[in-house]
């Protein structure tokens, strides 16, 4: 098995990021850490950055990235980053990428794993698939299990398979937010997506079809760029 090292999954709301995060996650024991899951969780919580960030988020903002940069500090000191990870939904601005740059040049030295080159795979689906897989995602709230009321169902309609929870609908899956949120992304995620390319190391896959099959592609394409 390739050693996992850093991994960059990019893409627009609503691509699949996270239901891919999970199978990777699944296949090389590597953690999925979500700048979007741990902002919620601090949302849910009630703490001092969940405060400022509940707004923003809900109307399709980007947290500013001082915050956000200085979370993901904080997470990848813990030991479970120690073999690699898989960066969902960072960095999505130029400053966040030239911080994850810097720290990963800084820390190339003494983390093994994560002195592997960083590798990027943006994910690709059209609008009016986007739009749909917005709509139609429920959550666990127990659990984190992503569903999709059209493609990935659960078996009883409104209720987690694994926890029984009732699913929940995130605030800002609404077509207002979802607009803005997709203005934040073609402005400042794009030219990430660019930045990445220009490094090299970056591949783009489709993300249209089965999610075992998406996965594979992700697979695929970052072990090429192990290579
Ligand atoms: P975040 O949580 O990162 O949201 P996002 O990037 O908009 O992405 P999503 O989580 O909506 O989608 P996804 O690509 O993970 O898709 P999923 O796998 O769920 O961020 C939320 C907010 O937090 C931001 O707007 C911002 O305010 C803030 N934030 C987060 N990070 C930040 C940062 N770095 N800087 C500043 N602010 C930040 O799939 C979607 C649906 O599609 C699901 O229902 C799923 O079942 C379905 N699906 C998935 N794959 C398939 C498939 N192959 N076929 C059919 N259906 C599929």
């Amino acid at each position: 098995m390739i050693a996992p090292g850093p991994i960059l999954l990019l893409g627009a709301p609503g691509v699949g990021k996270g239901t891919q995060a999970k199978e990777l996650v699944r296949l090389w024991g590597i953690p999925q850490i979500s700048t979007g899951d741990i902002l919620r969780a601090n949302v849910a919580q009630g703490t001092a950055l969940g405060k400022t960030a509940k707004g923003i988020m809900h109307r399709g903002e980007l947290v500013p990235d001082s915050l956000v940069n200085e979370m993901v500090a904080v997470r990848l000191q813990e030991p479970d980053t120690a073999r690699g990870y898989i960066l969902d939904g960072f960095p999505r601005t130029l400053a966040q990428a030239h911080w994850l740059d810097g720290r990963l040049a800084a820390t190339a030295c003494c983390e093994p794993a994560q002195s592997l080159p960083l590798v990027a795979v943006s994910i690709q689906v059209d609008y009016n698939q986007l739009l749909r897989r917005i709509s139609g995602r429920r959550n666990c709230p127990v659990c984190q299990t992503i569903y999709n009321i059209y493609s990935k169902p659960p078996q009883r309609a409104g209720f987690c398979d694994v926890e029984g929870a009732a699913l929940t609908q995130r605030a800002d899956d609404t077509e207002k937010a979802f607009a803005e949120r997709m203005r934040a992304y073609a402005a400042q995620t794009t030219p990430v997506i660019e930045h990445y390319r220009e490094l090299g190391r970056f591949t783009e896959v489709s993300g249209d079809g089965p999610i075992a099959v998406v996965a594979a592609g992700i697979v695929k394409a970052v072990e090429r760029l192990r290579e």
